[in-house]
């Protein structure tokens, strides 16, 4: 391959290019993102998935049930357990909680935790972690609490482990001693929380973060994804539901199987988009129920205000209703949303017909008059004619497929309209290219791949050079989903997975795809001589904030090693890069445990001729950078 990079006609590229899609699904934001280490701590629920007791258990002659006290915690809470104690129970009695499978113990953290009491009670409470695997108790905090049946009190407790527990088959501990328990007692709302990122409060994990940040991340689609449709009426994703003190939000039943605590709400959204640095696309109910159901016209105007209430709350100044509520809260400086999108997967072009003929506009125009520089998307739109017919509109495009989808859209975008730019809001390679399979679409019957694979993660960069080449019109791309806990999911492949011990993170092979192409950006697009056609793809041009010249290159299907010769005009002989490339065996996934991507770094030095000369092996994706710094 021998081609030469111009060193004008270039065009600006999208600041944003590579972001995070989030959604609660796979337990990706309870017992994942969001901290949080008590499972069911606050016996939430509703219709759908109604409040339980589940994940706790007792100790001792100790009986649990679920209590609906006519004194509840808060009205959004109004469930607790109650915890009877038999008269001729002797000794430790109490409960415990079973955590998100399990509980980290690391020795070095600090552990903050909290519970509700309504009862009368006065004696030590113990807080502990013991290892189910050693029986060993690696951390305890005795509570001195002093409540009353008249009202609810709320502990705190902290601890640090005394070592670390060798897995993370742990659980926490309530305990007391049954001779100081009289009467019933109540509780609710019982945390811990590890170290957080940033240490905020109601924070999320560090390791999970780290693992985002690594990818240099510029844009945060939020909260869904299915998740923010709600399954059937009366739920749907309420905002006003996700502000303020934990014991204010009554929790939603998420679409992916399981009830969402809420503690993840929208303020923790926008500080984890501030943490990552990243620009927030911020989904907004549109007024259809996942299950098949859309408002009509004549319904919809209260969710519309919703909207731009959720609008208000985040960027009005202290002056305004809902950004008084904001301020109240603790945060005066109003956030900054550029992007909303309305819906998820709704649809302009077909099948969705009360998008296109009613929700749409109505959540444009009342968003638009109140802020007519947020840039609105319209839910799942292909490439084709049908465009929002309004300006400062945008779309968002996702693809689930086979590789041979992805790996043939390298043009996919090239006669796409700037005037709409689309985001590739969710994409995923999620099924091996198989008879029956193949095509434009995956087919829903065949199996799923477990974790995301070298060749299907290779036909994915395909698809991004394609995106990146047309930048100026492509806003940015996101794998989806972004999590899986490996003990509790409902969607395979994913990007990153985990379970509750640190030590197990899976950094899969696309998400080493997306850190080196996120991890270095073009700015500005050069045109190349020669087409980039199969089996050979590439983007080049300028990042006009190092200095440094650009090209992102992969070789697909090639039986043989490929040779490159490529001369950027201006650059002569003797020059320096660095090339950066990833292999991995064709079928191979990341596995806990096991990384079969190979990272090969070298410099290469241009010729007498100025020619930069290397060679890709088949299945292998390239950055090479000229003057970085
Ligand atoms: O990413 C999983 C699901 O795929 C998303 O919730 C939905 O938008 C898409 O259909």
């Amino acid at each position: 391959v021998n081609f030469t990079v111009s060193s004008s006609g270039g065009t600006a590229t999208s600041p944003y290019q590579y972001g995070i899609m989030f959604e609660d699904i796979n337990h990706s934001g309870d017992g994942g993102v969001y901290a949080e280490l008590v499972q069911n701590r606050a016996f939430q629920g509703n219709s759908i998935f109604p409040s339980n007791l589940s994940s706790w258990y007792p100790i001792g002659g100790t009986e649990l049930s679920l209590y609906n006290s006519s004194n509840p915690l808060s009205s959004a809470l109004p469930a607790s357990m109650l915890v009877t104690v038999a008269n001729d129970s002797s000794g430790e009695v109490g409960f415990w909680n079973e955590g998100y499978w399990g509980f980290p113990i690391v020795e070095s953290w600090n552990y903050n935790g909290s519970f509700y009491v309504n009862g009368n009670f006065n004696g030590n409470l113990t807080v502990s972690l013991q290892s189910n695997t050693t029986g060993k108790t690696y951390a305890t905090a005795a509570v001195a609490v002093d409540s009353t049946a008249s009202a609810w009190k709320q502990f705190s407790y902290q601890f640090n482990p005394t070592s670390d527990a060798p897995d993370s088959n742990n659980t926490l501990r309530f305990t007391m001693d049954a001779s100081d328990v009289q009467e019933p007692l109540n509780f609710n709302l019982l945390s811990l929380f590890p170290p957080t990122y940033n240490n905020r409060p109601n924070g999320l994990r560090v390791d999970l973060m780290e693992a985002m940040a690594q990818l240099k991340p510029s844009f945060f689609r939020m909260p869904g994804g299915n998740n923010i449709e709600g399954d059937a009426p009366p739920y749907w994703y309420n905002w006003t539901n996700t502000i303020g003190p934990l014991v204010d939000r009554p929790g939603y039943p998420g679409a992916w199987t399981y009830e969402n605590t809420d503690g993840l709400g929208l303020i923790e959204y926008m500080l984890w988009a501030q943490d990552l640095n990243m620009e927030p696309v911020l989904a907004v109910w549109s007024g259809h129920y996942l299950d098949s159901v859309s408002l009509p016209e004549d319904q919809l105007a209260p969710y519309v205000q919703a909207a731009v209430d959720q609008l208000e709350f985040l960027m009005g100044d202290t002056s305004t209703q809902w950004g008084a509520e904001r301020a109240k809260l603790g945060y005066p400086e109003p956030f900054e949303i550029n992007f909303v999108e309305v819906g998820n997967e709704d649809s302009l072009g077909d099948g969705m017909e009360s998008y296109a003929a009613y929700r749409f506009a109505a959540f444009y125009h009342a968003i638009h008059d109140a802020y007519p520089n947020i840039n609105i998307m319209a839910s799942y739109y292909d490439v084709g004619p049908v465009h929002p017919p309004f300006p400062h509109t945008s779309g968002d495009f996702h693809e689930y497929g086979v590789p041979l989808d992805f790996s043939s859209q390298f043009n996919y975008f090239d006669n796409y309209t700037a005037a709409h730019p689309l985001l590739l809001g969710e994409y995923a390679v999620i099924q091996y290219d198989a008879p029956g399979v193949d095509g434009p679409n995956y087919s829903p019957g065949a199996p799923r791949a477990m974790f995301p694979f070298w060749y299907g993660t290779v036909s994915e960069a395909v698809y991004l050079l394609g995106a990146e080449v047309n930048s100026a019109k492509i806003i940015g791309a996101a794998y989806a989903p972004s999590f899986m806990n490996l003990n509790n999911w409902q969607w395979i492949p994913d990007m990153i997975a985990f379970d509750a011990n640190p030590a197990n993170l899976l950094l899969s092979t696309s998400f080493r795809m997306i850190e080196l192409l996120s991890g270095t950006r073009i700015t500005e697009n050069l045109p190349t001589s020669g087409n980039a056609s199969n089996p050979v793809y590439w983007v080049a041009g300028r990042n006009d904030i190092t200095g440094s010249h650009i090209l992102k290159a992969v070789v697909y299907n090639s039986t043989a090693d490929v040779p490159f010769s490529v001369t950027f005009e201006g650059i002569g002989a003797g020059a320096a890069a660095n090339l950066t490339y990833l292999t991995a065996p064709m079928n191979s996934s990341n596995t806990l445990g096991n990384e079969v991507v190979q990272t090969s770094v070298s410099t290469v030095t241009a010729g007498s001729s100025g020619a930069f000369s290397f060679t890709l092996p088949p299945y292998s994706i390239a950055v090479m950078e000229i003057g970085a710094g």
